[in-house]
């Protein structure tokens, strides 16, 4: 696959990084000024859609700047050019339809960091591709960094290949409780009626099973949900063979309303979740969010979060399989 296209500039973007020889992100630009708006985008899209596909696939996140792209409904053209199916949202995340298949990026209270997660990696089916639109780009902070998944393995397994190899093997089992919407006094987190789209608890059982999760009930109305034992790495077609670090022991070990744990139901050693955190912040990349820029996330391949921002900021979202 050739890396390049008459259609499209390779550009640079502050804080790029080249990892394993790929560079994250691609930058694509116009390749003439008078090409800066949609229409010619979404016609260069069209023309290179194979190539587009194969250049996510190798550089695992893509940057479209430069081509001005003003709303929702802009942002949902572009993604439509590519015949992707949509896949919906499940989970603990705040998020507002705004258009067709277009949502809000996570509304959490913007003073908050938004852990790094593979997308929906806890579900039975999650998105291939994260697409997100800088609508409103934030004044300081807000960054929304992302990480190679399959560097955190190579990193925790070359400092602690033993004990990797271990939990990979045997598993981890997460727990994740959410209240009612009915509750008092839950400012965290949405009720379970919004998490499963469900309105009694039938309803949030059987959703919740479908996802693969047990349930609890708790006195006070909440749920208490429980997945695995689920491997802590995941080799997917098509990405060379890398071993991805497809869990989320880092976000929910040891939280208010979430844990992991080992199989046997055992706390993961402190020492490995703190080391992993720290390897998963010094590979992260991170780019300044401009007006207009539309970012493709493999899914996959990259864990992403949201730092804290002042406001305004808002990023929109489309999840694809
Ligand atoms: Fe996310």
């Amino acid at each position: 696959m050739e890396p390049f296209t008459k259609d499209f500039k390779v550009g640079e973007c502050e804080g790029q990084k080249v990892v394993d020889g790929e560079t994250m992100p691609l930058v694509l630009q116009p390749p003439a000024p008078e090409n800066n708006d949609v229409e010619s985008l979404i016609l260069a899209l069209q023309k290179n859609k194979d190539w587009f596909d194969q250049m996510l696939l190798k550089n695992s996140a893509i940057l479209l700047r430069g081509f001005n792209v003003q709303n929702a409904e802009e942002f949902n053209d572009i993604i439509e050019t590519f015949g992707w199916d949509d896949i919906r949202y499940v989970g603990p995340a705040p998020r507002t339809h705004v258009h067709k298949r277009v949502w809000t990026a996570n509304e959490g209270p913007l003073s908050e960091f938004i852990y790094y997660h593979h997308e929906m990696v806890l579900i039975k089916e999650y998105p291939k591709k994260v697409i997100l639109f800088c609508e409103i780009p934030p004044p300081e902070g807000g960054q929304t960094p992302f990480v190679p998944s399959f560097r955190v393995t190579e990193r925790m397994l070359e400092e602690f290949p033993e004990a990797v190899e271990e939990l990979d093997a045997g598993g981890l089992k997460y727990t994740f409780t959410a209240p009612s919407k009915n509750s008092t006094g839950s400012m965290r987190g949405r009720g379970w009626e919004d998490t499963f789209a469900a309105s009694d608890r039938a309803e949030a059982e059987k959703k919740a099973n479908a996802l693969g999760m047990d349930v609890e009930w708790l006195s006070d109305g909440g749920i208490k949900t429980i997945l695995g034992p689920r491997s802590l790495t995941k080799v997917f077609e098509g990405r060379k063979g890398r071993r991805m670090w497809f869990n989320t022991m880092v976000g929910m070990h040891g939280k208010e309303n979430s844990s992991a744990l080992m199989a046997d139901g055992t706390e993961i050693p402190a020492e490995l979740v703190n080391r992993c955190e720290q390897i998963i912040e010094e590979e992260s990349i991170q780019f300044k969010w401009e007006k207009g820029d539309v970012l493709f996330l493999d899914n996959l391949a990259l864990l992403h979060g949201r730092r804290p921002s002042l406001a305004p900021r808002r990023v929109l979202v489309a999840t694809c399989k």
